[in-house]
């Protein structure tokens, strides 16, 4: 029974020396892994109704000038390489200024990356909930008139597997490939 105990110890280190994923493994965390926000088109959505697909979920603000459409633009290319495996994954924007992006917003702008993503948004309290449920942090920098601000924020997306679990935070302005890779071990 020892050996048998010290054999499989020893397949289980073997396992943990396989290469692993390309961006930051996070299996096993106890955050990105609930939300309760609206989309675009009005409906109240949770984390548990994307089930049975990969959740790609970034958040930003539409008025980012760089990090938040190259990160959509990204995630078209990656939608792409996917080829007939795009329709098992799901990308969420979460909007982490609510002030400004309404859902009229939200509906103009998601989409018009790619129709099948969709665009969350809360109250102010409730983006400020979720935005600690997934340790993502966001600040308004105040511009030169009251609606002229802009807004600092995480730069990077969860990967949430099919059973609900977070598994991956994929850093910021990587390219599709390492990506569509990390997405392919998951599928
Ligand atoms: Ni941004």
């Amino acid at each position: 029974m020892k050996r048998l105990l010290a054999a499989l110890a020893l397949l289980a280190l073997a396992a943990c020396s396989r290469p692993g994923f390309n961006n930051v493994d996070i299996t096993g965390a106890s955050y990105a892994n609930e939300f309760s926000l609206t989309d675009h088109t009005g409906a109240r959505r949770t984390l548990a109704d994307y089930r049975g697909k990969l959740v790609v979920i970034f958040f930003g603000f539409t008025q980012c000038p760089d990090v938040c459409p190259t990160t959509l633009q990204e995630m078209t290319e990656v939608r792409r390489a996917l080829g007939r495996d795009a329709d098992q994954v799901q990308v969420l924007f979460v909007t982490i200024d609510p002030q400004r992006d309404t859902r009229e917003v939200l509906a103009q702008y998601v989409p018009g990356f790619d129709p099948s993503f969709v665009g969350l948004y809360g109250t102010p309290e409730e983006t400020a909930r979720t935005a600690k449920q997934f340790k993502v942090f966001y600040q308004k920098v105040p511009g030169p008139t009251e609606t002229s601000y802009t807004m600092d924020h995480t730069a990077g997306s969860y990967v949430i597997d099919k059973s609900g679990q977070p598994r991956l935070f994929l850093k910021h302005n990587q390219g599709a490939a390492p990506i569509v890779a990390d997405l392919r071990r998951l599928l």
